[in-house]
């Protein structure tokens, strides 16, 4: 039996994650699109709006053993994961007393457990060419005031995805962390609480379509890293360059914090 190629994308029914199924319903190589999110409307949404055959799957992939329901799914099935997409995640800007406990681990379990594992478990069913984008953001490049976990959950995305990537090597599948600025997305509304001390300036947004664009050619020529814009790329050379305590300083003028 030939076996089926497919794509996987987290947080796949808004924003960065939909774009990503946008490109692969063009993609003549994959013949099923795996799309998870919690919820299912929007989900239903996207078969209607894209030409494709996507499979839905409607999941928190902040709780461990919904994670592992999607392994579930892919035991015992011919098939050839071609691209993971590990982009579900969420932010709160605020301050560490303006988030409750639950919410701060949450944000954890989505943004860092659900990666690592969702990743772990599809390795397997992966073959050289296959390749797993995971999403981190511009935001791992500093230790960030006032989205504190936040930018923590995107460094150890963008670490642990480069380290992967090396580990891989011999098997022809590779790991590449995506690095956006800020992108027009629900992201932000939900992330803005109308804390006193939060994010106010959005300096380069752009949209997510042409980001998405860039990570799957930066993917597909197997790089580890990929990083859009100029100003993204400038600030990549400045947090290699300024000590961090002036980087966090800069970062609260910019956002007009005191
Ligand atoms: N927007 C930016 O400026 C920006 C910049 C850098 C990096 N990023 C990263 O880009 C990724 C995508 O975000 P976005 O900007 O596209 O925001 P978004 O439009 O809010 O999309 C988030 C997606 O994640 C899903 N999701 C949220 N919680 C989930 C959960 N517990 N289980 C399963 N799915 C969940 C959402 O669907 P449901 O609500 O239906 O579950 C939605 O599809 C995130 O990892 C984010 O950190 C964004």
């Amino acid at each position: 039996m030939v076996k089926k190629t497919i794509a996987i994308v987290t947080g796949a029914n808004s924003g960065f994650g939909k774009e990503f199924v946008k490109l692969f319903s063009k993609d003549k190589t994959i013949s099923e699109i795996w799309a998870i999110a919690r919820n299912e409307e929007k989900l239903q949404k996207l078969i209607n709006e894209i030409d494709s055959n996507i499979k839905i799957f409607s999941k928190d992939l902040s709780d461990l053993n919904q994670v592992k329901e999607v392994g579930q799914l892919l035991k015992d099935k011919n098939i050839n994961i071609k691209y993971l997409v590990n982009n579900a995640g969420f932010a709160k800007f605020c301050s560490y007393g303006d988030i409750s406990v639950d919410e701060s681990i949450n944000m954890i379990n989505l943004n860092i457990n659900a990666v690592v594992a969702l990743g772990l478990i599809c390795i397997p069913y992966m073959e050289k060419g296959s390749h797993i984008i995971n999403v981190s953001s511009q935001a791992a490049f500093f230790p960030l005031p006032y989205q504190n976990i936040y930018s923590s959950t995107k460094a150890f995305i963008r670490n642990y995805t480069r380290a992967l990537n090396v580990e891989l090597r011999n098997t022809g599948i590779t790991a590449i962390a995506v690095c956006p600025g800020w992108m027009n997305t629900g992201l932000i509304d939900n992330a803005l609480i109308g804390a006193d001390k939060s994010v106010k300036n959005f300096y380069g947004m752009v949209s997510p379509e042409v980001v998405a664009k860039k990570a799957l050619k930066d993917a597909n020529d197997n790089k580890d890293i990929s990083i859009y814009s100029l100003y993204v790329k400038f600030t990549h050379i400045m947090s290699k360059i300024l000590p961090q305590r002036l980087i966090m300083k800069l970062w609260l003028i910019q956002q007009k914090i005191k």
